[in-house]
Protein backbone atom coordinates (compact mmCIF):
# COMPACT_ATOMS: atom_id res chain seq x y z
CA UNK A 1 0.00 0.00 0.00
CA UNK A 2 1.54 3.49 -0.88
CA UNK A 3 1.90 5.80 2.25
CA UNK A 4 -0.85 8.83 2.21
CA UNK A 5 0.40 11.97 2.36
CA UNK A 6 -0.48 14.14 4.81
CA UNK A 7 -2.90 16.42 2.60
CA UNK A 8 -4.74 12.81 1.93
CA UNK A 9 -5.14 11.74 5.40
CA UNK A 10 -5.91 15.47 6.48
CA UNK A 11 -9.00 15.60 3.94
CA UNK A 12 -9.54 11.62 4.45
CA UNK A 13 -10.04 13.02 8.50
CA UNK A 14 -12.11 16.10 7.54
CA UNK A 15 -14.53 13.50 5.87
CA UNK A 16 -14.59 10.76 8.64
CA UNK A 17 -15.18 13.29 11.36
CA UNK A 18 -17.94 15.53 9.16
CA UNK A 19 -19.21 13.91 6.10
CA UNK A 20 -19.67 10.64 7.76
CA UNK A 21 -22.13 11.67 10.78
CA UNK A 22 -23.80 13.99 8.45
CA UNK A 23 -24.73 11.87 5.08
CA UNK A 24 -23.11 8.62 5.50
CA UNK A 25 -23.45 6.57 8.58
CA UNK A 26 -27.11 6.20 8.62
CA UNK A 27 -27.40 4.17 5.27
CA UNK A 28 -24.66 1.53 6.76
CA UNK A 29 -27.09 -0.29 8.67
CA UNK A 30 -29.81 -0.49 5.66
CA UNK A 31 -27.01 -1.80 3.19
CA UNK A 32 -25.76 -4.25 5.85
CA UNK A 33 -29.35 -5.45 6.28
CA UNK A 34 -30.27 -5.80 2.78
CA UNK A 35 -27.63 -7.89 1.93
CA UNK A 36 -28.94 -10.23 4.64
CA UNK A 37 -25.81 -9.69 6.45
CA UNK A 38 -25.34 -12.99 9.27
CA UNK A 39 -23.03 -14.04 11.93
CA UNK A 40 -20.27 -16.08 10.19
CA UNK A 41 -20.36 -14.29 6.68
CA UNK A 42 -16.90 -13.34 4.40
CA UNK A 43 -17.73 -9.92 3.72
CA UNK A 44 -16.41 -7.20 1.28
CA UNK A 45 -17.01 -3.24 1.71
CA UNK A 46 -15.68 -1.84 -1.87
CA UNK A 47 -15.08 2.00 -1.95
CA UNK A 48 -14.94 1.42 1.73
CA UNK A 49 -13.69 5.24 2.19
CA UNK A 50 -12.39 5.57 6.02
CA UNK A 51 -14.45 2.80 6.58
CA UNK A 52 -17.93 3.10 8.23
CA UNK A 53 -19.96 0.23 6.12
CA UNK A 54 -17.45 -1.94 7.15
CA UNK A 55 -17.27 -1.35 10.51
CA UNK A 56 -21.00 -2.00 10.46
CA UNK A 57 -20.43 -5.47 8.82
CA UNK A 58 -17.99 -6.43 10.95
CA UNK A 59 -20.42 -5.50 14.20
CA UNK A 60 -22.95 -8.01 12.60
CA UNK A 61 -20.54 -10.92 11.53
CA UNK A 62 -18.97 -11.44 14.80
CA UNK A 63 -15.89 -13.97 15.51
CA UNK A 64 -16.42 -16.25 12.88
CA UNK A 65 -17.22 -14.16 10.17
CA UNK A 66 -14.89 -11.43 8.38
CA UNK A 67 -14.65 -8.10 6.51
CA UNK A 68 -12.53 -6.50 4.56
CA UNK A 69 -12.34 -3.16 3.03
CA UNK A 70 -10.84 -1.81 -0.40
CA UNK A 71 -10.17 1.85 -1.99
CA UNK A 72 -7.73 3.49 -4.21
CA UNK A 73 -7.41 6.06 -1.85
CA UNK A 74 -4.43 5.87 0.68
CA UNK A 75 -5.53 8.99 2.80
CA UNK A 76 -9.05 7.46 3.11
CA UNK A 77 -7.68 3.70 4.04
CA UNK A 78 -4.99 5.60 6.42
CA UNK A 79 -8.06 6.75 8.32
CA UNK A 80 -10.12 3.55 8.07
CA UNK A 81 -7.03 1.77 9.85
CA UNK A 82 -6.75 3.90 12.61
CA UNK A 83 -10.36 3.99 13.44
CA UNK A 84 -10.87 0.21 12.97
CA UNK A 85 -7.38 -1.93 12.56
CA UNK A 86 -9.14 -5.22 13.08
CA UNK A 87 -10.40 -5.30 9.42
CA UNK A 88 -8.45 -6.14 6.77
CA UNK A 89 -7.73 -2.68 4.42
CA UNK A 90 -6.67 -2.86 0.92
CA UNK A 91 -5.69 -0.61 -1.70
CA UNK A 92 -6.81 -1.56 -4.83
CA UNK A 93 -10.30 -0.63 -7.42
CA UNK A 94 -13.32 -1.86 -7.88
CA UNK A 95 -12.57 -2.51 -11.57
CA UNK A 96 -9.34 -4.77 -10.63
CA UNK A 97 -10.46 -6.13 -6.73
CA UNK A 98 -7.38 -7.76 -5.71
CA UNK A 99 -9.44 -11.19 -4.44
CA UNK A 100 -9.70 -14.69 -5.39
CA UNK A 101 -12.76 -15.67 -7.15
CA UNK A 102 -15.56 -16.83 -4.52
CA UNK A 103 -14.27 -15.78 -1.51
CA UNK A 104 -16.73 -13.88 0.09
CA UNK A 105 -20.52 -14.12 0.95
CA UNK A 106 -21.65 -10.66 0.61
CA UNK A 107 -20.00 -7.51 -1.31
CA UNK A 108 -21.69 -4.09 0.13
CA UNK A 109 -20.83 -0.68 -1.26
CA UNK A 110 -21.88 2.72 -0.12
CA UNK A 111 -22.01 6.04 -2.05
CA UNK A 112 -18.78 5.05 -4.75
CA UNK A 113 -20.28 3.45 -8.02
CA UNK A 114 -21.01 6.67 -9.46
CA UNK A 115 -16.88 7.40 -9.59
CA UNK A 116 -16.17 4.00 -10.73
CA UNK A 117 -14.00 4.49 -14.06
CA UNK A 118 -16.00 1.40 -15.79
CA UNK A 119 -19.31 0.34 -13.93
CA UNK A 120 -20.01 -2.29 -15.69
CA UNK A 121 -16.26 -3.93 -14.94
CA UNK A 122 -16.47 -3.09 -11.17
CA UNK A 123 -19.71 -4.78 -10.59
CA UNK A 124 -18.57 -8.17 -12.97
CA UNK A 125 -15.80 -7.78 -10.68
CA UNK A 126 -18.20 -7.86 -7.48
CA UNK A 127 -19.84 -10.87 -8.92
CA UNK A 128 -16.72 -13.26 -9.17
CA UNK A 129 -15.59 -12.57 -5.74
CA UNK A 130 -19.19 -13.52 -4.84
CA UNK A 131 -19.40 -17.32 -3.98
CA UNK A 132 -22.28 -18.70 -5.74
CA UNK A 133 -25.80 -17.57 -3.93
CA UNK A 134 -24.06 -14.42 -2.52
CA UNK A 135 -25.50 -11.11 -1.59
CA UNK A 136 -24.52 -7.69 -3.04
CA UNK A 137 -25.83 -4.29 -1.53
CA UNK A 138 -25.30 -0.99 -3.26
CA UNK A 139 -26.22 2.80 -2.25
CA UNK A 140 -26.27 5.31 -4.45
CA UNK A 141 -28.22 8.75 -4.05
CA UNK A 142 -31.41 9.37 -5.69
CA UNK A 143 -31.09 12.45 -8.25
CA UNK A 144 -29.71 16.10 -7.54
CA UNK A 145 -33.13 17.54 -7.90
CA UNK A 146 -34.22 15.16 -4.58
CA UNK A 147 -31.65 16.37 -2.46
CA UNK A 148 -33.06 19.91 -1.19
CA UNK A 149 -29.66 22.02 -0.67
CA UNK A 150 -27.28 20.30 -2.97
CA UNK A 151 -29.12 21.92 -6.16
CA UNK A 152 -28.89 25.06 -4.29
CA UNK A 153 -25.06 24.53 -3.54
CA UNK A 154 -24.61 23.49 -6.97
CA UNK A 155 -25.99 26.57 -8.80
CA UNK A 156 -23.99 28.89 -6.25
CA UNK A 157 -20.64 27.14 -7.37
CA UNK A 158 -21.64 27.36 -10.62
CA UNK A 159 -21.87 30.71 -10.60
CA UNK A 160 -19.09 31.55 -8.10
CA UNK A 161 -16.47 29.15 -9.30
CA UNK A 162 -17.40 27.91 -12.76
CA UNK A 163 -18.67 24.46 -14.19
CA UNK A 164 -15.86 22.36 -12.89
CA UNK A 165 -16.45 23.19 -9.51
CA UNK A 166 -20.32 22.32 -10.05
CA UNK A 167 -19.81 19.62 -11.94
CA UNK A 168 -17.72 17.71 -8.69
CA UNK A 169 -20.71 18.38 -6.46
CA UNK A 170 -22.65 17.18 -9.32
CA UNK A 171 -20.79 13.87 -9.77
CA UNK A 172 -22.54 11.65 -7.09
CA UNK A 173 -25.93 12.31 -8.20
CA UNK A 174 -25.59 11.03 -11.68
CA UNK A 175 -26.80 7.55 -10.63
CA UNK A 176 -30.48 8.83 -9.63
CA UNK A 177 -32.16 6.64 -12.21
CA UNK A 178 -33.84 3.22 -11.11
CA UNK A 179 -34.33 1.78 -14.34
CA UNK A 180 -30.97 2.29 -15.36
CA UNK A 181 -29.43 0.90 -12.42
CA UNK A 182 -31.31 -2.20 -12.93
CA UNK A 183 -29.87 -2.16 -16.41
CA UNK A 184 -26.66 -1.73 -15.22
CA UNK A 185 -26.55 -4.21 -12.54
CA UNK A 186 -28.44 -7.33 -15.27
CA UNK A 187 -25.83 -5.56 -17.92
CA UNK A 188 -22.94 -6.98 -15.27
CA UNK A 189 -24.33 -10.27 -14.82
CA UNK A 190 -26.06 -9.61 -10.94
CA UNK A 191 -29.41 -11.46 -10.80
CA UNK A 192 -32.44 -11.01 -8.92
CA UNK A 193 -31.88 -6.78 -9.58
CA UNK A 194 -34.01 -5.08 -7.17
CA UNK A 195 -33.80 -1.11 -6.63
CA UNK A 196 -35.58 0.55 -3.23
CA UNK A 197 -35.86 4.08 -2.74
CA UNK A 198 -35.02 5.00 1.26
CA UNK A 199 -35.54 8.55 2.97
CA UNK A 200 -32.54 10.02 4.57
CA UNK A 201 -31.63 13.26 6.17
CA UNK A 202 -28.22 15.41 6.20
CA UNK A 203 -27.72 17.10 8.98
CA UNK A 204 -24.39 19.45 9.36
CA UNK A 205 -23.25 21.09 12.30
CA UNK A 206 -23.82 25.10 10.43
CA UNK A 207 -24.24 26.40 6.62
CA UNK A 208 -20.26 26.76 7.44
CA UNK A 209 -19.12 23.42 8.69
CA UNK A 210 -21.54 22.19 5.52
CA UNK A 211 -20.07 24.39 2.09
CA UNK A 212 -16.60 23.88 3.75
CA UNK A 213 -16.65 20.62 3.98
CA UNK A 214 -17.15 20.46 0.48
CA UNK A 215 -15.24 23.42 -0.96
CA UNK A 216 -11.91 22.43 1.67
CA UNK A 217 -12.81 18.56 1.33
CA UNK A 218 -14.55 17.22 -1.27
CA UNK A 219 -13.95 19.44 -4.57
CA UNK A 220 -9.74 18.45 -4.10
CA UNK A 221 -10.73 14.67 -4.07
CA UNK A 222 -12.13 15.59 -7.42
CA UNK A 223 -9.23 17.90 -8.52
CA UNK A 224 -10.78 20.89 -7.74
CA UNK A 225 -8.82 23.44 -5.98
CA UNK A 226 -10.11 26.68 -4.77
CA UNK A 227 -8.20 29.92 -4.10
CA UNK A 228 -8.56 30.77 -0.44
CA UNK A 229 -10.33 34.40 -1.37
CA UNK A 230 -13.32 32.77 -3.71
CA UNK A 231 -13.67 30.24 -0.69
CA UNK A 232 -14.22 32.74 1.84
CA UNK A 233 -16.58 34.62 -1.23
CA UNK A 234 -19.00 31.32 -1.44
CA UNK A 235 -19.15 30.88 2.24
CA UNK A 236 -20.85 34.36 3.02
CA UNK A 237 -23.07 33.33 -0.01
CA UNK A 238 -23.99 30.24 1.04
CA UNK A 239 -25.78 31.77 4.69
CA UNK A 240 -27.82 33.74 2.41
CA UNK A 241 -28.35 30.86 -0.36
CA UNK A 242 -29.02 28.15 2.36
CA UNK A 243 -30.80 29.87 5.05
CA UNK A 244 -34.15 27.66 4.53
CA UNK A 245 -32.53 24.54 5.43
CA UNK A 246 -30.93 25.99 8.87
CA UNK A 247 -32.70 24.79 12.08
CA UNK A 248 -33.53 27.05 15.36
CA UNK A 249 -30.87 25.37 16.64
CA UNK A 250 -28.44 26.82 13.63
CA UNK A 251 -28.29 23.25 12.22
CA UNK A 252 -28.91 22.37 8.84
CA UNK A 253 -31.15 19.47 7.82
CA UNK A 254 -32.91 18.53 4.36
CA UNK A 255 -33.60 15.55 3.23
CA UNK A 256 -31.32 13.48 1.06
CA UNK A 257 -32.81 9.95 -0.20
CA UNK A 258 -30.71 7.44 -1.48
CA UNK A 259 -31.45 3.91 -3.52
CA UNK A 260 -29.95 0.57 -2.45
CA UNK A 261 -29.99 -1.77 -5.42
CA UNK A 262 -29.63 -5.44 -4.40
CA UNK A 263 -28.79 -8.84 -6.03
CA UNK A 264 -26.98 -12.24 -6.30
CA UNK A 265 -24.69 -14.35 -8.08
CA UNK A 266 -26.34 -16.89 -9.64
C1 LIG B 1 -18.22 9.27 -1.18
S1 LIG B 1 -16.92 8.18 -0.77
C2 LIG B 1 -17.80 6.85 0.02
C3 LIG B 1 -16.92 6.11 0.99
C4 LIG B 1 -17.60 5.13 1.92
N1 LIG B 1 -18.21 4.04 1.20
C5 LIG B 1 -18.59 5.79 2.85
O1 LIG B 1 -19.76 5.41 2.88
O2 LIG B 1 -18.18 6.71 3.60
C6 LIG B 1 -16.48 7.48 -2.34
C7 LIG B 1 -15.30 6.53 -2.28
O3 LIG B 1 -15.14 5.91 -3.57
C8 LIG B 1 -13.76 5.67 -3.73
N2 LIG B 1 -13.47 5.36 -5.15
C9 LIG B 1 -13.38 6.22 -6.19
N3 LIG B 1 -13.07 5.56 -7.31
C10 LIG B 1 -12.98 4.25 -6.99
C11 LIG B 1 -12.70 3.05 -7.72
N4 LIG B 1 -12.46 3.08 -9.03
N5 LIG B 1 -12.69 1.87 -7.06
C12 LIG B 1 -12.97 1.83 -5.74
N6 LIG B 1 -13.24 2.93 -4.99
C13 LIG B 1 -13.25 4.12 -5.61
C14 LIG B 1 -13.10 6.93 -3.22
O4 LIG B 1 -11.73 6.77 -2.95
C15 LIG B 1 -13.95 7.21 -1.97
O5 LIG B 1 -13.38 6.62 -0.83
Amino acid sequence: MRSASEDEIAAASAYEDLHVPALFQQWAARVVDTARVRTGDRVLDVACGTGVLAREAASRVGRLGSVAGVDPNPGMLAVAKRVAPGIEWREGAAEALPYEDNSFDAVVSQFGLMFFTDRVAALREMVRVLDRGGRIAVAVWESLERSQAYPIEVELLEQMAGAQAADALRAPFVLGDPAELVGLFESAGVGAVNVTTHRGTARFPSVRAMVEADLRGWLPVMGVVLPEEQIQNILEEADRALSHYVTTAGTVEFEAPAHIVSGAKP
